[in-house]
């Protein structure tokens, strides 16, 4: 039985501990959190992030052998084993800012870990960290040298993606345990493979080097961000050219050397993680003075940038030039599908540029409206929070669709179509809705990567996205 401790009770660091206490009965999982209100929210009916299976799988575990709690200091003392899932985001303050990894909370976690351990311990980095951040937090950790205390470190990044974090906890396409090749590093490995052991087949866990685990986790994040921003990038070229995007991305992805999965032309990719982890590896890349390396990468940034300012260029462009004091409604807050998390949003950006042009933004989300009031900070004052799809389109101009959520493709798009201000447009930012059907009831439908179906002449409808 071994004492199991996470710092940090945030959408990676919660569901990972849950899984692992579902799974491993005869260990004692315990949660800590600086933010007092998140763990009484833990420790509640209503848990403080949503996503599908979560409150089942808490349910089996919360109260045997899974806990949670602000006293940081005491289960520090106690455990065996600690993963830091503490945020590393983006700096915002001097050298590197807006670029490099703020580790701030990590290496306070370290010290606090050095500062209340009177027995040795295996540290498991579990946030996304810059490659070579291991190497820093052993020289902190074993700086004291407190006789009969020693750190292992070991990288463990966690590949979950949020809406079906759940699944991916429990069928991982692999788990990635990174340690020393040291006697006592292997042990912490094994040990790590053990605790994994209990649900996860054998052949899915892999082991590597510590860099190379840092380093991974990196390069998954960028390579599956760059996908999003190439079929992005394509799906500018259709609206040129008459190509469907859609059809495109079907015939490249039956190519199995590439795949079909994340292929998905959209208003760009959201989220905590794929911006803050390229720049990482953009600046990682200058510092080690590899600036072509640090260029291609930041390209995928850049064009997701475009792909959101693009979105609003067209709306503006085929709603006559202006939708200054026009009602617009925007279906989705969320970064993506089943979630409430609205960090790094493409709607709340696009939400902001359409305030800019001083549109009426209604913004109507099925579990994101809370965060997105938090998000948008002042610019929320400047927009109407309605929960009601339906509500948000009376008298509207205009719909843009920016989150997946499966809802919105089932609502009644006919009486929608009645009770908004004509002639009415719909802007399918994920390609979720019958465009066709959508057309013969009225709309105007500019979809991304596809010809615009307008009822106005050709001029127009050659313009949108
Ligand atoms: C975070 C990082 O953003 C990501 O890079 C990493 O891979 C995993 O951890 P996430 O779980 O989504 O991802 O972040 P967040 O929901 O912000 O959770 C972090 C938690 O750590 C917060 O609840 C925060 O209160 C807590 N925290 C932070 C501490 O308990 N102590 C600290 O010193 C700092
Ligand atoms: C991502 C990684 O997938 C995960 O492995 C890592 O641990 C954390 O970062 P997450 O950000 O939760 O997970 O969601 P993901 O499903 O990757 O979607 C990211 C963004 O890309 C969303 O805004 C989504 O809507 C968008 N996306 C995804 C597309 O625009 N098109 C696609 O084809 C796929």
């Amino acid at each position: 039985m071994a004492n199991i401790l996470c710092i940090g009770a945030g959408y990676v660091g919660g569901p990972t501990m849950v899984v692992i206490a579902k799974h491993c009965p005869q260990h004692r999982v315990v949660v800590v959190d600086t933010n007092a209100e998140r763990i009484a929210a833990w420790q509640s009916d209503r848990l403080p992030i949503y996503e599908p299976g979560l409150d089942e799988a808490v349910r089996v575990a919360r109260g045997r052998n899974l806990f949670f709690s602000t006293d940081v200091n005491r289960h520090i003392a106690e455990a065996d084993i600690i993963f830091v899932s503490v945020n590393t985001g983006t700096k915002t303050f001097g050298q590197g800012a807006g670029k490099a990894a703020d580790l701030q909370f990590w290496e306070k976690s370290a010290r606090q870990i050095l500062e209340h351990s009177t027995t040795s311990k295996i540290v498991v980095e579990k946030s996304t960290l810059p490659v070579r951040t291991a190497e820093a937090m052993e020289y902190i950790l074993n700086a004291r040298g407190t006789q009969g205390v020693h750190f292992d470190i070991i990288s463990n990044p966690e590949f979950l993606a949020e809406g079906s974090a759940i699944g991916d906890l429990e069928r991982p396409d692999r788990v990635l345990i990174g340690g020393r090749d040291t006697p006592s590093g292997r042990q912490a490995v094994q040990t790590m493979m053990d605790i994994y052991a209990n649900w996860v087949p054998a052949e899915r866990i892999l082991t590597t080097n510590l860099w190379s685990s840092e380093l991974s986790k990196l390069t998954a994040n960028a390579f599956l961000a760059q996908r999003i921003s190439s079929i992005n990038a394509i799906s500018a070229l259709c609206e040129r050219t008459e190509a469907d995007v859609a059809e495109v991305a079907h015939a490249i992805g039956m190519d199995s050397r590439i795949g079909s999965r994340f292929l998905q032309a959209s208003v760009g990719f959201g989220g905590s993680c794929f911006r803050k982890d390229i720049l990482n590896l953009v600046y990682l890349c200058e510092h080690y003075n590899l600036p072509e390396v640090a260029a291609y990468w930041e390209q995928v940034i850049k064009m997701n940038d475009y792909q959101q300012s693009r979105f609003v260029s067209n709306m503006v462009s085929a709603m006559f030039n202006t939708v200054a004091g026009k009602r617009i409604a925007l279906f989705g807050a969320a970064f993506k599908a089943n979630t409430g998390d609205t960090r790094e949003s493409p709607a709340l950006e696009i939400c902001r540029e359409l305030l800019a042009e001083h549109a009426a933004v209604v913004l109507t989300d099925p579990h994101a409206l809370e965060n997105a009031r938090v998000d948008l900070g002042d610019a929320a004052k400047r927009v109407t929070f309605e929960p009601d799809p339906y509500a948000a389109a009376r008298d509207a101009h205009a719909i843009a669709i920016l989150t997946e959520w499966r809802q919105f493709a089932e609502l009644d798009y006919e009486a929608i179509f009645k009770d908004m201000i004509k002639p009415a447009f719909i802007f399918d930012g994920r390609n979720i809705l019958n465009h066709r059907r959508l057309h013969e009831l009225g709309f105007n439908v500019y979809a991304v990567g596809k010809a615009p179906l307008t009822h106005f002449g050709t001029s127009n409808s050659g313009s949108g996205i």
